[in-house]
């Protein structure tokens, strides 16, 4: 018997090109003889259209965008959601979902909570991880309960913002200074942050970041390299190999990740091994910061000094064959489908345990 796996796809996110991606990746990848992969693809607007059964692998991302028209299940409300996972005819209910989303409604305990109603078993972090992870002044908080060294922030809602601007301004200014990163609290993929060196790009940076979200964060610049590493596992977790970002670009900004291919990666990242050993340690003590389950990769500056700031962990980091996240697991001697692979035995066995919780009395 197959493993029917439904692949959670596109988005209504600025991440739906990457996921698409990432979702072509993997029915190249995945072991069609061991699963039987179902697509499940969120259009732009929001829509979720179920696909029929995957034959083998894809060959472009066209065959991923599902046309809505003809299928029964369009708007978006709960119930048409949960129409499109748990099938009509019972026959195709799905043993395991993977979702290859990034960003609010994906990577942020929305979609998890969903599936936690459903009771399907599902790849990643469930909702209290992913909704932490996603929220860079929570995250931030758990990360200083735990310990981790971090930058200097501050952060405001936007009425706090509005109510007295010069007041927010100074704040900053006493608090950090510049540079600082102004950076809307919920979001990833480098949207809607600015490094500010002065007043007015101060001004412009949280007229910008507000655009995004109704709370902000603002931090002292770090100085150092970008490492990052990835955490796999639930209860005991291993960690991979630690890789570095080679930003030609001012920082490593949306564009940077995804359009002009300006950043580079160096895998491994030439680090001592004291240096390695502190930051496996730090990562899964972020990783349990969250109550992390399947994967994170865990991003932090190293200083010259050789000392470890976090900045975030990413609850689902990019996921595409070229992703830093595949890339650190493969230069550990995890291939990416056996990646994907472990991921799916980690949601099944997370699911079971779970189903061993009493419920009543
Ligand atoms: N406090 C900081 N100091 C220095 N660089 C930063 C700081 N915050 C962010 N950056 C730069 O901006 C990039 C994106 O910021 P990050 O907080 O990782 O947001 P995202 O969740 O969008 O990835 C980082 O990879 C880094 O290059
Ligand atoms: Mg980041």
């Amino acid at each position: 018997m197959k493993i029917k796996l439904g692949l959670l796809y596109g988005g209504k996110s600025a991440e739906h090109k990457v996921s698409l991606q990432t979702a072509l990746a993997v029915t190249k990848a995945i072991n069609h003889d061991k699963y039987e992969v179902h697509p499940i693809y969120i259009t732009e607007t929001g829509e979720w259209v179920r696909g029929t059964v995957l034959a083998g692998p894809l060959e472009t991302v066209a065959e991923l965008e599902i046309n809505e028209k003809g299928t029964a299940i369009s708007p978006v409300s709960l119930n048409t959601n949960m129409f499109a996972l748990s099938d009509i005819n019972n026959e195709e209910q799905l043993d395991v979902i993977f979702p290859l989303l990034h960003g609010p409604n994906g990577e942020d305990g929305t979609v998890q909570g969903l599936l936690e109603l459903l009771n399907i078993p599902y790849v990643g972090n469930g909702v209290l991880a992913s909704a932490a992870g996603m929220d860079k002044v929570v995250m931030k908080q758990l990360f200083a309960q735990a310990g981790l060294e971090q930058v200097q922030y501050v952060s405001f809602i936007r009425r706090e913002w509005e109510g007295n601007r010069e007041e927010a301004y100074a704040k900053v200014e006493d608090a950090l200074g510049y540079p600082c990163f102004v950076k809307p609290a919920n979001l990833g993929s480098s949207v809607g942050i600015s490094k500010c060196d002065n007043r007015q790009e101060l001004e412009k940076a949280f007229e910008e970041a507000f655009l995004f979200d109704r709370k902000v964060i603002v931090e002292e610049a770090a100085v150092g390299r970008e490492v990052e590493i990835g955490v796999l596992g639930n209860d005991n977790p291993s960690c991979s190999v630690v890789g570095e970002i080679l930003p030609k670009a001012a920082f490593y900004d949306y564009k940077a990740k995804y359009e002009d291919g300006s950043t580079g990666l160096a895998i491994p990242a030439d680090i001592s091994e004291d240096v390695y050993e502190e930051m496996k340690t730090l990562a899964i003590k972020a990783f349990k910061a969250i109550d992390g389950s399947g994967l994170v990769r865990a991003d932090f500056f190293l200083t010259k000094e050789g000392k470890l700031i976090i900045n975030e962990v990413n609850t689902m980091p990019g996921f595409t064959p070229f992703s830093m996240f595949p890339l650190l697991w493969k230069h550990a001697g995890v291939e990416y489908s056996a990646l994907i692979e472990t991921l799916v035995d980690l949601a099944l066995q997370r699911h079971e345990e779970k189903q061993q919780i009493k419920h009543t009395m």
